[in-house]
């Protein structure tokens, strides 16, 4: 084992540059292995767009957000866009080229970090013969062979600093504030950000709400004297019977507007002044938490002893408190959304927040 390269793919979270500086430095310091990185993830496979990674590339990043490969979370080697000459966009099976660039590079193993999607990814590259090994990234924590994924810890902390801010607004105005966190297909931003800042309400996808139950709660509180209410909800989450919401940007479908659609039904319903606030992209952004900045160099770290074994085509994960893997094709095969009947769920409800049920 001589070479190996890295890429990030998706959405961008705190530790990713950690991530590739425990790659670089477990592999440099530690097997004497060169670090090849793919700008922009998958998209730099196909244009050969990379560099050697040196010792001191990766100096002084540890606590830096974002990533110094750069990530994109729409282009797929399978399914590549090409702009013609005539400005049509047409998609085209890239894949060739990626692997060519992979054999020019001289990679022997290729280091995919990301979330469901460029997992999946790697794991088709897997498929052509190509030695991957993943790490699992993504502020959503929605992947079931891991406890928890990088990005996710720095996410909740934005999401809990923000409604912590907004509660002050909420209690002096009277007002049903309503936060809207990421978190497409699982709630867990919400729950536990919502948890942590004292969410009175937080809705998520995987229990769908009536605002019936959502305004219950609002007057339940009002009636014990509490003039005001804060409301989490998942941008994913949706009524029952009812649908997730979406915004059209430029012929593109995109997830969010919850928020609004639950303030403005609240006003509606109550004598109560209601505001939403989007916290988007805040949640990406910043710098990791010391609990992500540790995970991620225990992810990278690992990553590199299982290439410098040998053992391709496994995803690092932390299982019970330990930095373990399992077959990438277990890593990407099954969504971890939050159980209503859990825990966690249960003490929130046991302190009295509502999920609107
Ligand atoms: O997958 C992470 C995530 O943050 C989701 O929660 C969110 O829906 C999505 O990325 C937004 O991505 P984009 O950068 O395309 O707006």
């Amino acid at each position: 084992m001589r070479r190996i390269g890295i890429l990030t793919g998706g959405g961008d979270c705190p530790g990713l540059n950690a991530v590739i500086r425990a790659v670089a430095k477990g592999a440099l310091l530690g097997h004497g292995i060169e670090v090849v990185g793919f700008n922009n993830g998958f998209k730099g496979l196909v244009e050969n767009d990379a560099w050697l990674i040196t010792e001191e590339a990766v100096s002084g990043i540890l606590h830096r957000g974002g990533t110094i490969l750069g990530t994109t979370n729409r282009d797929n080697p399978f399914k590549f866009a090409v702009t013609g000459a005539d400005g049509q966009v047409r998609y085209e099976d890239r894949s060739r080229q990626a692997l060519e660039h992979l054999e020019k590079w001289r990679v022997d193993c290729l280091v995919v970090v990301g979330g469901d999607g460029s997992l999946a990814l790697g794991h088709r590259f897997a498929g052509l013969g190509v030695p991957v090994v993943g790490i699992p990234k993504t502020i959503d924590n929605d992947l079931s062979a891991t406890d928890v994924t990088f990005g996710f810890d720095s996410a909740v902390a934005t999401a809990t600093d923000a409604i912590d801010k907004i509660h002050t607004t909420a209690e002096s105005h009277h007002r049903v504030m309503v936060v809207e966190v990421m978190g497409r297909h699982a709630g867990w931003i919400a729950l536990q950000a919502g948890m942590a800042g004292g969410g009175d309400i937080i809705l998520i996808p995987e229990i769908p709400f009536s605002y019936d139950a959502v305004l219950a709660k609002i007057e339940e509180r009002r009636s014990r004297g509490k003039k005001f209410s804060i409301v989490v909800v998942a941008e994913g989450a949706f009524p029952q019977g009812g649908e997730p919401v979406y915004q059209s940007v430029a012929g593109t479908r995109r997830l969010g507007g919850i928020g609004q659609v639950v303030a403005t039904e609240i006003e509606r319903r109550s004598a109560m002044e209601s505001r939403a606030t989007v916290l988007g992209h805040l949640q990406r952004g910043g710098t990791p938490t010391p609990f992500d900045r540790v995970l991620a160099t225990r992810f990278g770290v690992k990553a590199v002893e299982l290439i410098a074994s040998g053992r391709a085509g496994e995803m690092v994960c932390l299982q019970g408190g330990v930095v373990k893997s399992v077959p990438l094709s277990e890593g990407i095969a099954e969504l971890k959304r939050v159980d209503p009947q859990s825990e966690q769920v249960r003490a929130a409800l046991a302190v009295g927040t509502s999920f609107g049920r």
